[in-house]
């Protein structure tokens, strides 16, 4: 009801603004890093194993896609994601020293179940969930378990549940990195100081939205809308994309931005607007050449773009300037806009926000 909604005009837009406190919460019980955060035995757990299997679907999986990223370059063990409803059907070749994870908020999903169901009867006993709702049957079902406190997510639209899912997934990674002799105690205390300092970083990119909301009321009067990202920043284009058709019924897609030119450039015209996720990483300098592709043909960029990149606007390149580069944790912060983006995008066209058609908050059925 409206009570709880105060300021708020759809519970998206008061989930959104949860995020410093989902994040907080999710960090509170954590003082330090140590394998017993995903449970008692985590680390027999994390000695034997070598290699993760994250299943999942939808803003899930793309938190899992993100998750990836860090397991493989900070703990250094191989990492696969799978949409769950794809592996719970095909073969293939199980390993039982495997660490399946399930990331889900409702941890009630059918195809998640059904996919960790089949992992264990392929011999994969190792499980894990990182879920928001502790009463769940997924929570239930795994022998290892986070608990995101990202608090009831009414929105269909997942927001705070994916980025306090980040924040489980990376103490997941430097747990993982500990085990395996990867994180130093100064690297550990680097790490704590950055996710705690998240809630005020998120903070600020939650200021952004007087921007956002004006380039909403362009994406609004838009019908197709590309999403660019590279390495950690992909899934976050993708989630961006989901977000944008989730609930305003635009379509859209996301691409790894040097993916442009085997195909989607073809999509490139003065119509098409192209959302480019931008972070100060190693990878700058190839995006730029990518945005300059686009440019090329006439595309039109809107760049979320981190305080120190020397990205500025121009007539077909719009700039919103992010705080400095965050590292390792710049997705949580960069997937932020992109929520805010979707949500006034879907408001300037008049949607039903929070219960978007055809779609139900929780797919409890195949
Ligand atoms: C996200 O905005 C979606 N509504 C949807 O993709 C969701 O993330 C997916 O159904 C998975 O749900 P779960 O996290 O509760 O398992």
């Amino acid at each position: 009801g409206a009570a709880e909604l105060g300021p708020y005009r759809h519970y998206m837009q008061k989930e959104i603004f949860e995020q410093p406190v989902a994040i907080a919460n999710t960090l509170d019980a954590v003082t330090s890093i140590t394998p017993e955060l995903f449970g008692d035995g985590a680390y027999r757990v994390f000695k034997d194993i070598d290699n993760v299997l994250i299943l999942a679907c939808g803003t899930s999986y793309y938190s899992g896609s993100t998750a990836k990223y860090w397991l493989e370059s900070i703990a250094k063990i191989p990492t696969s994601v799978e949409i769950a409803s794809e592996y719970r059907y095909r073969d293939s070749v199980p390993n039982p020293r495997t660490l399946v994870v399930t990331i889900s908020q409702s941890g009630e999903t059918a195809d998640t179940l059904a996919a960790l169901k089949h992992a264990r009867s392929l011999g994969m006993l190792h499980t894990m969930t990182v879920c928001n709702v502790a009463t769940s049957a997924m929570v239930r079902e795994c022998a290892l378990s986070f608990i995101t406190r990202a608090g009831a997510e009414i929105g269909v639209a997942s927001t705070k549940a994916f980025t306090t899912q980040l924040v489980g997934l990376f103490l997941l990674t430097l747990a993982l990195a500990q085990t395996r002799g990867h994180l130093t105690e100064e690297q550990e205390a680097e790490h704590l100081k950055a996710l705690r300092h998240l809630p005020v970083a998120v903070q600020a990119v939650l200021a952004l939205e007087p921007q956002v909301i004006a380039w909403s009321e362009e994406f609004a009067r838009k019908e197709n809308a590309l999403f660019l990202g590279r390495g950690l920043h992909y899934p976050i284009a993708l989630e961006g994309a989901l977000k944008l058709k989730e609930i305003s019924y635009i379509h859209a897609e996301a691409y790894p931005a040097g993916e442009l030119k085997h195909g989607p450039l073809a999509l490139v015209t003065a119509q098409m607007p192209v959302v480019t996720v931008a972070p100060n990483d190693t990878l700058l300098e190839k995006l730029k050449s990518n945005m300059q592709e686009v440019r090329a043909r006439g595309g039109e960029l809107f760049v979320f773009a981190d305080g120190d990149t020397r990205i500025e606007s121009e007539p077909g390149l719009h700039v919103i300037r992010m705080p400095e580069h965050y590292g390792a944790l710049s997705p949580i912060l960069h997937v932020v806009p992109l929520q805010l983006l979707a949500y006034h995008t879907a408001c300037a066209r008049g949607t039903d926000v929070d219960k978007p058609r055809n779609l139900a908050k929780s797919v409890t059925v195949e």
